[in-house]
């Protein structure tokens, strides 16, 4: 993830483009049990709820083994499979080093971890939802293609002034995307996949609108980064969602600056429905 508002260039330690070591050895024994206690928790969920991608990237990297992952170790393999590699960074960076990062098959993962009583809800994205969260998709041909032309994307709406409509494609696909298989829906998203509660509310709930991805009208959606999500988008394949993205987004972004956002739980007389939700979780969070 990246954010605004960095003015001063890279924080003491860091790199020109803001990595850092690792230095995996610093680790304690209690930050490796951190990552213990959210992997077996999140392994033991998944299954029938992660698409099969997913679940292919988490095995074929191990991220398993003696608590938080060495990047150089996943990097061996995951370099093998599409390219990828994984830098860690101090934190969130600013949009246009995340951007050149991704464009280079480079994946930028905070390198602290949460602290126990922050299991189940982080503002920061820590190295469980950067490495455990992201980096199993991008052992994924396709997807690792996806996140490569999203960077180089990211730096070109950048320069066009439409990088709010841009990270909406990224928050409703990268981060809480859902597929459509023959055996059901199923997460890809990195924001679901590494929340215990979202795992279950994105899938199950019947609060919030599930609905068939589109380009456009995901561009003029707004989104929460607070609370659940009101609305999900789904996929059909993870080629599509490629495919789609592959037109120049120039003309796009033009018709967007045309156009209003819409109500975040608006259901369009165009959408394709799987749910129509009650926005029951919606009402009762406002309420309170
Ligand atoms: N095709 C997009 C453009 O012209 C780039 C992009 C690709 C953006 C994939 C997001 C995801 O800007
Ligand atoms: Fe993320």
């Amino acid at each position: 993830m990246s954010a605004d508002g960095f003015h001063a260039g890279p924080p003491p330690g860091a790199r020109a483009d803001w990595t850092i070591d690792q230095q995996w050895a610093a680790y304690t024994p209690a930050e490796h049990e951190v990552w213990l206690t959210l992997y077996e928790r999140q392994a033991a969920l998944l299954p029938g709820r992660a698409c099969e991608p997913f679940l292919k990237g988490l095995e074929a990297l191990d991220l398993h083994r003696s608590g938080i992952p060495e990047f150089a170790r996943i990097n061996r393999e995951l370099e093998r499979l599409t390219g990828w590699t994984v830098v860690a960074v101090p934190g969130l960076v600013p949009d246009e080093v995340f951007f050149e990062h991704l464009a280079n098959r480079r994946f930028p993962a905070g390198r602290f971890i949460r602290r126990p009583d922050q299991l189940d809800y982080l503002q920061e994205p820590d190295v469980f939802h950067d490495v455990f969260g992201h980096v199993p998709m991008l052992a994924d041909p396709v997807f690792a293609d996806y996140m490569q032309a999203y960077g180089e994307g990211g730096l070109r709406a950048q320069g066009l002034g439409h990088l709010a409509h841009l990270a909406r494609l990224y928050w409703y696909t990268v981060e809480f995307g859902l597929l459509q298989t023959a055996r059901g829906l199923r997460i890809y998203g990195a924001g679901i996949v590494s929340s215990r509660a979202e795992s279950v509310f994105a899938l199950d709930d019947p609060s919030p609108n599930r609905l068939g991805f589109d380009l456009e009208r995901v561009m003029r959606t707004p989104y929460r980064i607070d609370d659940f999500q009101q609305v999900y988008f789904v996929i059909p394949s993870l080629r599509a969602l490629l495919d789609a993205t592959l037109q120049d987004f120039g003309p796009l972004y033009a018709r967007l600056s045309a156009a209003d956002d819409l109500p975040i739980a608006a259901i369009a007389p165009t959408d394709r429905v799987f749910t129509r939700g009650t926005q029951a979780y919606a009402r009762a969070a406002a309420a309170q």
